[in-house]
């Protein structure tokens, strides 16, 4: 069942009933100014960091769901009702929500009025801007009332939501015409404010939670709104909000626009002030007549669908195959955009309050966002490795508005330092940009430890190197990409941290995932040595990776498929022998990634034994049999119900590495096979059973094993998103960035027997049309560059703005 459509030629979602089966979420900002902002104007705002720079509350897992947010009322005559549905729920006549790329556009109709409300944060400047059109439809002139309503954060979501005692006592507002100003804290050491705004004064406000909503009142059933009207209230205390009565009459077929905003400004300490207590408004004010007419509002909305005009224009396919053009074109894209954003942080799955960036997380994400903003991606490498240790390990994660490690969660991550050396090397397939290697980077944070990013990756080569157990393989540490597979922890008192309770390194158990990533990654950190003229380092790179490659075979084989793990007592885990847990999906896919096992045909026996034993029709699950009771000596992953998280759900995170792996076998009727059944695009007519949005990948889709089978959570902030791009954009349809220049490498279904791929490619743009008219599924019969065949499949880089056709046989 859909809820909506897709609307590619406007690259938008629209979603035709409030009563989607989960809030459908949007985001909207991609620089420093964020908002969620749900199908029925539900979500918050935060300016960087959604834990300590909060600008809107927000109540996860509260009942009714969805309530906070940029919500309107109307009251027209005796009915109040919200253009979005929620909070009142008055039935609207007619509803639709636009999800579009970095806005939204709700819009209501009910007797005879039309209301839409468009929502977006300009580029460039840290404001959410919200247009509200009224339109009277009805024959008869109509006047209405208008009621804007929202809750300020007091900045520090955590502390907001739990140290009443102080907060209770701290709000402080000032009103200045047809702009409310939230400065709690501002009188002490807060150098930053909020105001909100509409470009025509009120006829009343209210500043103060109670006087609008009532003490017993909530957002659906605001007492203000249902009752006399605001009442002009001055927050002193308790919640600090802003809302606003303004009212309008309208001529039958009149139309009139309001525009709101929220902003975020900063001054100065010695500029705080401009008297005694009050603040100093004049950026505000700047920002305020930045907006002030319709004329302001569509220029900085043509300028935001132009920047992603410009940002779709890198990696553009035409397939004839609606939904592949959908997903490559639209929606995984900005997906990345989106993860490489948030990180993990604030989703409506994810609080905003629980992790910062991670360190794995981010880099990952590095790899399906590189090619649009790489700037932006540089930038990110360097903050990232700046929390690398001196020793080559990492912080698991960090703050985004400070940059700083996360003490509470430390290091140990064994994963985390090779996930450097991958966001790296793609930054320079992507660039060419060698430079980036040269840049001196804190260790830890600490600038007397600085190295250039170059020493960083080599650390983070040597450490894995470093710490290998009796196997020869990598060990674990606290966890390696499966945050969950805890070997080292012992966790038995309820409320502990799964990965942080025990020590972070155990002297045994070892990670056959990580034994991969060393040889996947352990070869692009030898090439990037070669590419540099460090040929020693290359090859005694290559003699460690060749090595570990050895270890795998041996001891991480297990007949049919790649073993797991070994944990604390030496014992295997995922394989045969094991009464469940058998068969883990990570490291037959990073395995068979790196090549391991591909001529002696271990890797292709891998991939069979992931389609008898994990595959199943919503997707490949992490491990088989699921664990059905907990297990001391392997900790989170065991903690789950059946079929749930990591405890064999599918985890879409890893999917697109079987799809990879099967390219790297030149299984290309495969891969698409498996690609499509993750896809969101491609599930959206089972919206009531996948729940989730249908435009963008989730983290979890629940496994045979659990009742709701098919149901997905954790929608938007996940590593799918970075990974499907890879295996849709680089390893099936084939345009590789490698060190040299593109690589063109299609391994295709059967069906796909013509598509252009049009790729800006460092300063260039190659327009690479793609024909397979045997239906071949991989190789590469001839390939013709402005009509001259080159040799081999590396198309060179040209120059600054040239623009090249590119003609690819296959077969
Ligand atoms: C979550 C984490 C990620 C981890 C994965 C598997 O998605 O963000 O770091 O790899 O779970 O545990
Ligand atoms: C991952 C897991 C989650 C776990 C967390 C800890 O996100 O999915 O279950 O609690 O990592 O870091």
């Amino acid at each position: 069942m859909q809820y909506g459509f897709f609307d590619d030629a406007r690259r938008e979602y629209v979603i035709t009933t409030p009563r989607t089966p989960l809030p459908w979420i949007n985001y909207l900002g991609s620089e420093s100014f964020f908002a969620l902002c749900s199908n029925t104007a539900g979500g918050y705002a935060f300016y960087r960091d959604a834990r300590l720079r909060r600008l809107t509350r927000y109540r996860y897992n509260n009942a009714p769901l969805d309530q906070e947010g940029f919500h309107l009322y109307i009251r027209d005559g005796g009915c109040v009702w919200n253009p979005g549905w929620q909070p009142v729920q008055t039935e609207l006549d007619a509803y639709s929500c636009r999800h579009g790329l970095g806005y939204t556009v709700i819009r209501g109709e009910k007797n005879g009025l039309a209301v839409t409300q468009e929502l977006f944060v300009p580029q460039g400047d840290d404001c959410l801007l919200m247009r509200v059109s009224l339109r009277n439809d009805s024959g008869a002139v109509k006047t209405t009332d208008l009621f804007p309503y929202l809750e300020f954060c007091l900045w520090d979501a955590m502390d907001d939501g739990s140290n009443f005692q102080r907060n209770y006592s701290i709000g402080e507002v000032e009103i200045d015409g047809a702009a409310i100003y939230h400065k709690t804290e501002y009188r002490e050491r807060r150098d930053h404010y909020a105001v909100f705004w509409s470009n025509r004064k009120p006829l009343a406000f209210d500043t103060a939670r109670e006087a609008f909503l009532g003490l017993y009142g909530s957002p659906a059933r605001p007492e203000a709104v249902f009752g006399a009207g605001c009442t002009g209230s001055v927050a002193h205390g308790w919640q600090p909000i802003a809302a606003q009565q303004h009212r309008l009459t309208l001529a039958p077929g009149a139309e009139e626009r309001l525009i709101f905003g929220l902003g975020y400004l900063e001054n100065a300490r010695e500029e705080k002030w401009e008297a005694p207590g009050v603040i100093n408004k004049q950026k505000a004010r700047a920002m305020l007549a930045r907006y002030a007419d319709n004329a302001a509002f569509d220029a900085a909305l043509a300028a935001l669908g132009q920047h992603w005009e410009t940002l779709l224009g890198v990696y553009r396919l035409r397939s004839g195959e609606e939904k592949l053009d959908r997903m490559v074109n639209i929606w995984n894209q900005y997906q990345c955009m989106v993860t490489f954003n948030m990180s993990r942080s604030a989703s409506y799955f994810e609080s905003g309050m629980g992790r910062g960036m991670g360190f794995r997380d981010s880099c990952q994400d590095l790899l399906g966002f590189v090619h649009m903003i790489p700037e932006r991606a540089r930038e990110r490498i360097l903050d990232i490795a700046a929390t690398q240790f001196p020793d080559g390990s990492a912080y698991h994660q960090y703050q985004p508005l400070t940059k700083k490690g996360n003490l509470a969660v430390g290091s140990g991550f064994n994963d985390d330092p090779l996930w450097l050396i991958a966001g790296t090397d793609a930054y320079l397939r992507e660039t060419g940009d060698w430079s980036i290697l040269d840049e001196i980077v804190d260790f830890d944070n600490d600038p007397t430890l600085a190295q250039p990013l170059l020493e960083h990756l080599r650390r983070s080569f040597g450490f894995t190197r470093t710490h290998l157990g009796p196997h020869g393989l990598p060990l674990i540490g606290r966890a390696d990409w499966n945050d969950c597979l805890n070997l080292n922890c012992f966790s038995e008192h309820p409320g502990e941290s799964f990965q942080i309770t025990g020590p972070s390194e155990g002297p045994v158990a070892e990670s056959v995932f990580i034994a991969g990533m060393f040889v996947k990654y352990g070869r692009a950190w030898a090439d990037i040595c070669r590419h540099l003229g460090l040929a020693d380092e290359a090859a005694e790179a290559e003699r460690a990776v060749a090595a570990m490659e050895k270890a795998v075979l041996t001891s991480g084989w297990d007949g049919a498929w790649f073993r797991r793990a070994y944990d604390a007592f030496g014992r295997v885990v995922g394989g045969r022998e094991c009464e469940e847990g058998q068969i883990f999906i990570e490291p037959q896919g990073m395995c068979v990634m790196a090549g391991i096992g591909k001529e002696s045909g271990e890797a292709a026996l891998a991939l069979q034994s992931v389609e008898d034993r994990l595959e199943t029709k919503y997707g490949i699950v992490l491990l088989q049999p699921a664990y059905t009771r907990y297990r001391l000596e392997l900790g989170e992953i065991s903690s789950y119900p059946p079929g749930y998280k990591e405890n064999a759900g599918i985890f879409c995170h890893n999917n697109p590495w079987i799809v990879c792996a099967e390219t790297e076998l030149g299984h290309g009727e495969r891969a698409f096979a498996l690609y499509r059944r993750t896809a969101p695009a491609y599930l959206e007519d089972i919206s009531e059973i996948h729940r989730t949005e249908p435009y963008v990948y989730s983290q979890m889709i629940a496994g045979k094993d659990a009742p709701s089978f098919g149901e997905a959570k954790n929608s938007w902030l996940t590593g799918t998103a970075a990974w499907t791009f890879l295996s849709i954009s680089q390893a099936i349809l084939g345009i590789k960035p490698t060190l040299d220049g593109l690589q063109v490498d299609p391994c295709v279904p059967s069906f796909l027997r013509r598509f252009t791929v049009t790729r800006r490619y460092r300063g260039a743009e190659y327009e690479i049309t793609v024909e397979n008219p045997d239906g071949a599924e991989h190789g590469v019969s001839e390939i013709r560059l402005d009509g001259r065949a080159l040799s081999g499949n590396i198309l060179p880089v040209l120059e600054k703005g040239a623009r090249a056709q590119v003609q690819v046989r296959m077969g």
